[in-house]
């Protein structure tokens, strides 16, 4: 069942009920403000840190779901109201749709006669939601209206706003200026900064304590203001600080109004903080305001919006006959990539944007989806990354966004963490040909008295590996690989205590098939790199450390029809034939494939073909099959999910594309692109009631086929480096248009399904249209025609900044 459609033309996702399975939201901001809002105008923005510096304030374990938002009441004279966007007043509207589309949102609602359109946005470049409301009388009487604005600040912290009440309620602090309601709680001692939220018109009234507006029993539905028709001009000490404007609208038949709101953030320096005792300095809001109090400053903003992601998304372009796949690598994906980019993993609808900060290993995956699109921000990402790496190639697992600092509370550990620093600066590399970045001196640990090259940095994380190697000569796995929840050092009894972190058992015996595929895969990144840099010698240590690596995955790294998972703390096999439960898992055999190990011998056939048959299912290949009945104590949190869940055997969409790329190494394009379309969220709009995320981005997780409730019921949405992945798989892998040192790999293999399609990339200035003709046959032998004239191989040349080159490619 759908929801909703694709609106492909305006790139935009059109819900046409305001009930969606589960919220189905947006993003909003490109820069330092950021929102996240539903169809119903649920959601929040903060400044930079959505823990430190949020501005508006969400309830996750509300009751019903998505309450708190940006949200307008209508009021008619005779004393009936609604909110165009369904909630929080829930009256039947006569119309609704709400439309998603890159960087803002439009919801409508008509409900007698009057129809309600609200525009959501941040402009470019600046630190607030514009909200425009347009009304529209399309009744044949005049209409007389009053609408209350409804938004409700956060005390700045989200962790202390949600926990500390003691305090909270009594910090709360407002000015209300002509139509400008101002947030300046602590402003009066350490903060700079306070938000405001405005109005281009006169007031009729306002509110800023919300339970004078609600009524202290009264739910979001319900105002006891709107109910009654007038606000109540409060002014908010301590307790919860909102913000509410009404103003009156007059409509005769057939005539519409626009209102304007900006719900801005601003910062003053220490020196001119104050106006004059007691009142803040409220130029800079002023200023903000004058550049969006028209609608034809909304309508321009808008434009510019459309014209960045426009020039953002014509980096890579298909066009094929499937308009699903053409929707999802053109517009939807790469979108998610950005958004991801933006967010990491801090705020979403599974996320609270409390937790944790920036993955050192998510990071580096991330770039690999956006890299194309931002390559000056990649760069700078890069840099911040290893700038949290230890001296001995070890890496933070995580970093705060804010101070760019490694987190203490996590600490290090996880080994597989500095060998996805070499493939995300390989990637960055051949996206731009800035070999200088391997120059760039960046500190160890951000301690600017240690630093070196960043090439020295991607040897450390090389070395890290040979140099924490097992009883077998396979990498140690220390707390964790990409799979968090595979916990072989920690021994976790006790209730509370973190997974990773409790490390009771650390030995050096427990290893990791999969750290040992991603350093045949990656290490050769970081050999080439090396000979590009004229340092043969390392070139060849390295290479010869890959070719060990490869035999030990293949003499003791092999189970007999899939490679092993890993050896434990006791050097027991985990992921074998052997064992009673987790016999297979998807991890090693997607990253040993990946890494050609056993191409030419059968083992990574033998490995793909039990992927078929033993983990993939109508919604997605699951993690390892069968899943953990009970808890292992010797294998940590993988054990604690219910069967079917999360690293228990739930479909982690994040590795599936392993396997997708693993297909096409082996030519087997046609399975590669039938698992593509299994979890591609565009296939998925039919089944959106039981799918219930979002139909237009990936989810983290889908409930595998053991999962009791609901498998092909996905969760964790939006912030996932499957976005990436996935990228990488179809992009690159499947329509088989990849950089290279030296050029564009041009070597599709997809299956037959697709027929001929044309895929334009820019790429280092230059514009190449690549059409191919795809039978699907010869997939190892594309044969490829540039400018006219046949070439051997599959590298086209880079060409000269601004030319345009015509490939014509057949398989
Ligand atoms: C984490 C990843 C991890 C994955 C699998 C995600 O929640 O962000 O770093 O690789 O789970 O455990």
């Amino acid at each position: 069942m759908r929801f909703g459609q694709f609106d492909d033309k305006r790139k935009e996702y059109l819900i046409t009920t305001p009930t969606t399975p589960y919220p189905w939201i947006n993003y909003l901001g490109s820069e330092r403000f950021f929102s996240l809002i539903s169809q119903q105008g649920g959601g929040y923005c903060f400044y930079r840190d959505a823990r430190l510096r949020r501005i508006t304030r969400y309830r996750y374990h509300n009751v019903p779901t998505d309450a708190g938002g940006r949200y307008f009441y209508i009021r008619d004279e005779n004393g009936d109201y609604f909110t165009p966007t369904y909630g929080p007043v829930k009256r039947k509207l006569d119309r609704f749709e709400c439309r998603h589309g890159l960087g803002y949102t439009k919801v409508s609602g008509k409900r007698a006669d009057i129809s309600a359109e609200c525009l959501y946005l941040v402009p470019l470049g600046t630190n607030a939601e514009i909200h425009q409301l347009t009304l529209t009388n399309e009744g044949p009487r005049p209409r007389k209206l009053r609408v209350f604005s409804f938004i409700e600040f956060c005390l700045w912290n989200a962790m202390d706003d949600f926990t500390n009440f003691q305090r909270n309620f009594n910090t709360g602090e407002v000015e209300v200026e002509g139509s400008t309601i101002y947030h300046k709680t602590e402003y009066r001692e350490r903060r700079d900064h306070y938000a405001f939220y405005h109005v281009n018109s006169k007031l009729a009234g306002f509110d800023t304590d919300r339970e004078t507006f609600f009524g202290l029993y009264n739910g979001m539905h319900e105002p006891e203001v709107v109910e009654q028709g007038a606000s109540r001009n409060s002014v908010a000490h301590g307790w919860a600080p909102i913000a509410s404007h009404s103003v009156d609208v007059s409509l005769a038949p057939g005539e519409s109004k626009s209102l304007v709101f900006v719900l801005g953030y601003v910062e003053n320096p220490v020196a001119e903080k104050w106006e004059r005792p007691g009142v803040i300095n409220k130029r800079p809001a002023k200023q903000l305001i004058e550049k969006y109090s028209t609608p034809a400053q909304v309508e321009a903003a808008m434009q510019e919006l459309r014209d960045y992601w426009d020039d953002l998304l014509s980096r890579y372009v298909l066009e094929s006959k499937d308009e699903r796949l053409n929707r999802m690598v053109n517009v939807w994906n790469p979108y998610q990539c950005m958004v991801t980019f933006n967010m990491s993993r801090s705020a979403s609808y599974f996320e609270t944007g409390i937790g944790r900060g920036m993955g050192f290993r998510d990071s580096n995956q991330d770039l690999l989806g956006f890299v194309h699109q931002v390559p000056e921000r990649a760069r700078e990402r890069i840099i911040d990354i290893a700038s949290t790496q230890f001296a001995d190639g070890s890496a933070y697992h995580q970093y705060q966004p804010l101070t760019k600092r490694g987190n203490n509370d996590v600490g290090s550990g996880f080994n597989d963490d500095p060998l996805w620093l070499i493939l995300g600066v390989a990637a960055y590399v051949k996206e731009t040909g800035d070999y200088a970045i391997l120059d760039e001196q960046v500190p160890f640990d951000n301690d600017e008295k240690n630093t070196a090259t960043l090439l020295e940095h991607l040897k450390r994380s090389f070395d890290h590996v040979v140099n924490n190697l097992g009883p077998h000569g396979l990498p140690l796995i220390g707390r964790a690989d990409w799979n968090d929840c595979l916990n072989l050092n920690c021994f976790s009894e006790t209730p509370d205590e973190p997974y990773q972190t409790t490390g009771n058992r650390v030995g050096r015996t427990a290893e990791s098939i999969f750290i040992a595929g991603m350093f045949v895969g990656i290490g050769p990144e970081y050999a080439t790199l090396c000979e590009r840099k004229g340092m043969a010698e390392e070139a060849r240590r390295a290479r010869s450390e890959i070719d060990k690596m490869r035999s030990a995955v293949l003499t003791d790294g092999w189970d007999g029809s899939w490679f092993l998972r890993a050896y434990d703390y006791f050097g027991n096999k985990v992921g074998s034939k052997e064992c009673a439960e987790g016999q297979i898992f998807i991890e090693p055999q997607g990253y040993c494939v990946m890494a050609r190990i056993g191409v030419e011998t059968g083992e990574a056939k033998n490995a793909l073909d039990s992927v078929g048959e033993r983990l993939a299912t109508p919604y997605g290949i699951v993690l390892q099959n069968p899943p953990y009945q009970t808890y292992h104590l010797e294998l940590g949190e993988i054990s604690s999910y219910p069967p079917g869940y999360k690293e228990n055997a739930g479909i982690f969409c994040h590795n599936n594309p392993w396997i997708m790329i693993g297909e096409t190494i082996l030519g087997r394009g046609d399975r590669a692109f039938d698992y593509y379309k299994r979890i591609a969220p565009s296939y998925l709009e039919d089944i959106s009631d039981l799918h219930r995320t979002e139909p237009y981005v990936y989810s983290q997780m889908v409930a595998g086929k053991d999962a009791s409730g609901q498998p092909g019921e996905a969760k964790n949405s939006w912030l996932t480096g499957t976005a990436a992945w996935n990228f990488v798989a179809i992009s690159q892998h499947m329509l088989g248009v990849r950089p290279e040192h030296d050029g564009l790999i041009v070597s599709p293999c997809i299956g037959t399904e697709i027929g001929e399609f044309t895929v334009t990339r820019k790429w280092r200035g230059a514009t190449y249209v690549i059409k191919v003709k795809n039978t699907g046959t010869s997939w190892n032998r594309p044969r490829l025609v540039v400018d006219g004239s046949p070439i051997e191989g599959s590298l086209v040349p880079q060409a000269p900044k601004g030319a345009t080159v015509h490939v014509e490619c057949t398989v």
